[in-house]
């Protein structure tokens, strides 16, 4: 078998370079592991940038996000048990965010993958890239019980951070960056009314927690746990009763509590690889780079990567023009650095560090308060909230 392109995964970042190449009239074989309903029902973010919201409905995949995403102009930043409104929209001169579960893009992109007609093959679990420094590399992938091969133009990597296309690379030729941080989070999905109509990031003395939605009667809530605790620790009083806690106001705020539908344990890293381009191969999302979720870019800083690989293979094929992809790792990594420092620094801000816990905190609350006073400071974290421009 043969095509243009071959990506490797069926998340976001994988669906979306297809549906671009498509449009740009690339052909593509996509390569996902799991079967169609793991993908398409895995709770992940929640919140889209404007400009992703933006790319959706450019590349044909935006009317059901337009209908049933929640569009959100501030959010609630909460320390010392007060509320406080940052108004995003007119902080960042005019953009908003959506609340609308990765899921459901997953299951738009597929859906539109389908209509194509163009190759979309789930269990089929790549096992190896090959010769990604010729012009002609090759994916192999087992398939009902079978290794076949397809060969390609490029490899595109979007299977994400535990999938094999990073490793492919030889060592020497790729850097990687990051941190750990000690502190994981719990998730849980509970069938309650959001109580407030905004996503609230609460800084606690006893640690970290947010509230998003994933419908008007549907909550998502996290809270930062030890990195080594186990989901069979939290039963669902404890979980309401450390919630309530740590979103309590002066002012008398109370969560909603409800059925929990779900609960996970994520553990927390900033991690980059670079570059993102080994010979034919492409790296994208969460193949290349990871952010801890709190600034809720994971999804789209894996938007900024697949606009600037889709722009490069569209040059290339359309006007044999490889100057873009050349510069697809440098052009890509200046917005992921950005994003990193953005997600990181929220991190750091948000989090209860139980090495450091007195100093630290004092430093979190000049900051936070710096956030909510200052206009300029507010300016500047709201234009990283609602999403940077892209560079391509
Ligand atoms: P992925 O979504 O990971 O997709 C990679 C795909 O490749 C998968 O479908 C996988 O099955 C497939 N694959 C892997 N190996 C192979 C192989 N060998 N052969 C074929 N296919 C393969 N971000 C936020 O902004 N907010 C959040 O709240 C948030 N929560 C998260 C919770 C969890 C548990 C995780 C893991 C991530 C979370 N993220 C969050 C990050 C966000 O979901 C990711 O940044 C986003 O999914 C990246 O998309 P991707 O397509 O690059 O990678
Ligand atoms: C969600 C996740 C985040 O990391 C965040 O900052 C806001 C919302 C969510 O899952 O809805």
């Amino acid at each position: 078998i043969k095509t243009q392109v071959g990506i490797v995964g069926a998340g976001p970042s994988g669906l979306l370079l297809a549906q671009m190449l498509h449009l740009a009239g690339i052909d593509s074989v996509i390569l996902e592991s799991r079967p169609r309903s793991y993908i398409e029902n895995r709770q992940r973010a929640g919140v889209l940038e404007h400009g992703v919201v933006r790319t959706l409905a450019d590349c044909g995949v935006g009317a059901r996000l337009a209908r049933e995403g929640m569009v959100h102009e501030g959010i609630d930043i909460r320390f010392g048990e007060t509320r406080h409104r940052l108004d995003v929209k007119a902080l960042s001169g005019g953009q908003c965010v959506t609340v609308y579960p990765q899921h459901e893009i997953v299951k738009d992109l597929v859906a539109a993958r389908l209509q194509t007609d163009r190759p979309l093959w789930f269990e089929a679990r790549v096992t190896s890239l090959l010769d990604l420094e010729t012009s002609r590399p090759r994916i192999r992938f087992e398939q009902d019980g079978e290794t076949r091969e397809l060969a390609c133009d490029f490899v595109a990597g979007c299977d994400g951070f535990h999938g094999i296309s990073r490793p492919a690379i030889p060592g020497g030729r790729i850097d990687s960056y990051g941190r750990d941080y000690p502190f994981a989070w719990l998730g849980i999905l509970a069938e309650a009314a959001p109580a407030s109509h905004e996503v609230i990031y609460a800084h606690h003395k006893r640690g970290f927690a947010l509230q998003s939605m994933r419908s008007p009667t549907v909550s998502r809530l996290y809270l930062q746990c030890p990195v080594d605790d186990d989901v069979e620790q939290w039963s669902d009083d404890r979980i309401w009763s450390e919630l309530h806690a740590r979103f309590a106001t002066h002012d008398g705020f109370r969560l909603n509590e409800g059925r929990i539908v779900q609960k996970s344990l994520t553990p927390m890293r900033s991690f980059v690889a670079a570059p993102m381009r080994h010979g034919r191969l492409m790296l994208a999302g969460d193949a290349a780079h990871i952010v801890p979720p709190t600034g809720a870019k994971g999804l789209n800083s894996a938007v900024g990567d697949v606009r600037v690989m889709a722009a490069a293979l569209e040059a290339y094929y359309r006007h044999g023009d490889g100057d873009l992809l050349e510069r697809y790792s440098e052009i890509a990594l200046r917005r992921v650095w950005k994003t990193q420092r953005f997600a990181a620094s929220l991190c750091t801000l948000l989090h209860r560090f139980h090495d450091e816990p007195r100093f630290h905190m004092r430093m979190q609350l000049a900051e936070l308060e710096q956030i909510v006073e200052d206009p300029r400071a507010a300016e500047l974290f709201a234009r990283n909230y609602t999403g940077l421009p892209f560079d391509v």
